[in-house]
């Protein structure tokens, strides 16, 4: 890891022979995810990479504490987890903003419902939602922003309370390209700063390879962990990184895991 380390303070997380078996809707088991194993060091930046169906979004809503393991064990900070972790923030794919309640008021939910002192995260509300470019927006309504500007008050939701581990479902999937590449910017710098531990699932294996400490290749279900890269790549990351021969090195070695699991094919 090449990022500054100011003071730390993601929570560790280790997934210990996870297993998820869910059942369909006529009763019959559906294996999600089989022996699992992943430890994440406090403060690391991990994406998620793999097939669609190959148990990315059960795995994080494991992590979450939100669904129960079916065998294994996850600890955050050493402890193994029960219901929902506190520590948590979620970013889904869809931001679900609460369309009656202004950009500030939906960012201070959390802090609501944790019954947290208004005060001071109202300080630390204005100044996310700045940091992301939405000075000025705190008192439109959700209805009146463009997707990638809902996407970042989600995201200002998500870390308003400081949240030791920030947990990200494809979070840009629904953005255009540009919007895309400029949230992929915002979100290291915050990440720079606050050293969470994030879990950043996407579609994109560039955008996977550009963000993360450490990249999750994930095989099609059951899903398993196919490998694990370490990104060791100089910080900030941006434009200029995807011309890096060591960006392109990694890509092109998730690619041919891809090919091999027989998920991608050449032309
Ligand atoms: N609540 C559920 N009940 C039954 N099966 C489920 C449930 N949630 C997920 N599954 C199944 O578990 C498997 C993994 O699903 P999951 O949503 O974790 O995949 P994913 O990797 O996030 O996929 P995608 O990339 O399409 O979002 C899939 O086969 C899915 O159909
Ligand atoms: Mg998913």
């Amino acid at each position: 890891m090449n990022a500054p380390q100011p003071s730390i303070r993601g929570v560790s997380i280790d997934v210990r022979g996870v297993t998820k078996r869910y059942k369909s809707a006529r009763g019959e088991p559906i294996q999600a995810l089989e022996l699992v194993d992943l430890d994440i060091a406090p403060g690391e930046f991990i994406s998620i990479v793999g097939p669609s169906g190959c148990g990315k979004s059960t795995l994080m809503m494991l992590v979450s504490g939100l669904i129960p393991v079916s065998s294994g064990e996850i600890r955050v900070d050493g402890k193994p987890i029960f219901g929902a972790v506190k520590q948590a923030g979620i970013v889904f794919q869809r931001d679900v903003l609460l369309d009656w309640r202004s950009v500030l008021d939906n960012v201070m939910l959390p802090v609501e419902i944790k019954k947290l002192d208004p005060k001071t995260h109202l300080v630390k509300a204005r100044q996310l939602l700045a940091s992301v470019g939405l000075a000025g927006f705190e008192d439109k309504y959700p209805g009146e922003l463009s997707g990638g500007m809902r996407q970042r008050a989600s995201i200002c939701r998500a870390l308003v309370q400081n949240p030791g581990l920030l947990l990200m479902d494809e979070p840009f999937g629904a953005l255009d390209a540009l919007t895309r590449e400029q949230m992929n910017v915002d979100l290291q710098r915050i990440w720079m700063q606050e050293r969470n531990t994030v879990v950043f699932i996407t579609h994109s294996i560039e955008e996977a390879v550009l963000l993360a400490d450490r990249v999750v290749v994930m095989s099609a279900r059951p899903g398993r962990i196919a490998d694990v890269l370490e990104i060791d790549m100089p910080r900030p990351r941006g434009s200029h990184s995807r011309s890096d021969p060591a960006f392109l090195h990694h890509v092109e070695k998730i690619r041919r895991h891809f090919m091999a699991l027989g998920i991608l094919s050449e032309a």
